[in-house]
């Protein structure tokens, strides 16, 4: 992929973001650094120029509706084009607390705030030709299901089950979204970056990681710039390689409920 595309990763203050938004950046992209607030935003982009690169930033809470559409709003009048969008950004919430929008933090952030957010760029600076869209999700997929019944929890939380659900739909949304896209407009693929001593873990998880920030960051920077990925579409990978999703992720009707009901919650339609 050639240098100077523009690519927004999200969630790129800590962590997983940072590292892939630093290594971007050294590939020649044209890095868009999203965070939660300007503060955190700027001390990345600190981070990224003393590592020889060079960004720009955005601010907006994924944990609230409305700022999400104010953020896709300034990005569209901003960047009349964006190349690739990592939806990177997680929580792992120890506890049930509500958004703004009266919605469970893990749910809204993990997974209806991506998918408003991808949906309103589609609309405008992410409608191709060739732009590329990646979710980063996780192997504890695998050990999700989805409770239509009850997505928010309300009736029992279990911050794992939030958090495993929240990966699992980030995987039933990449292969919806890949479905109604024409690939050679816009690509969707989502990935699994491998288990890092981040905030997110320790705090989530009270566990350490066996990989490297750089580790798990090189299978987003692969899906974003590598012409091998070209028109790939719809897949699932880890370690820069295509494998098989837990079988609940390829649930067809289980993705076309998820999209139905998150056009619904996040008000798209
Ligand atoms: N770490 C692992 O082992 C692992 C394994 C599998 C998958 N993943 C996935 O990798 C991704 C990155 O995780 P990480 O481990 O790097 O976590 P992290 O270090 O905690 O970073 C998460 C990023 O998301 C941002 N974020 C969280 N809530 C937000 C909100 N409401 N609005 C805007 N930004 C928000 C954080 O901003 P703040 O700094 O403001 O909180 C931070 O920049 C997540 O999708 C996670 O599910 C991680």
């Amino acid at each position: 992929m050639t240098d100077g595309r523009i690519v927004l990763v999200t969630g790129a203050t800590d962590g997983i973001g940072l590292q892939t938004a630093v290594d971007l950046a050294r590939t020649g992209a044209r890095v868009v650094v999203h965070g939660r607030t300007s503060e955190k935003v700027d001390k990345a982009l600190g981070v990224i120029e003393e590592a020889g690169g060079r960004a720009e930033g955005v601010a907006f809470d994924l944990g609230s509706l409305a700022s999400v559409r104010q953020g896709a709003e300034e990005l569209a009048r901003r960047f009349p084009r964006l190349d690739v969008l990592v939806n990177n950004a997680g929580v792992f919430m120890n506890d049930r607390v509500l958004t703004e929008d009266g919605l469970e933090t893990t749910f809204q952030v993990n997974h209806l705030a991506p998918f408003l957010l991808t949906n309103l760029l589609l609309r405008g600076p992410l409608a191709g030709p060739r732009a590329r869209i990646l979710n980063v999700s996780s192997i504890a997929h695998s050990r999700g299901r989805m409770h239509f019944e009850d997505l928010q929890l309300a009736r029992g939380f279990n911050g794992y089950a939030a958090y495993a659900q929240s990966k699992l739909a980030n995987i039933l949304f990449t292969f919806e979204l890949a479905e109604r896209l024409p690939a050679e407009q816009v690509t969707a693929n989502c990935l699994h970056p491998g288990v890092v001593s981040t905030k997110l873990l320790i705090d989530g998880f009270g566990m350490g990681g066996s990989d490297t920030a750089e580790e798990a960051a090189a299978t987003s920077v692969f899906l974003a710039t590598s012409p091998e990925v070209e028109g790939v579409t719809g897949r699932y990978f880890a370690r820069q390689r295509e494998v098989n999703p837990a079988p609940q992720a390829l649930d067809v009707a289980a993705r076309k409920r998820l999209w139905e009901l998150s056009e619904q919650l996040s008000g798209l339609s």
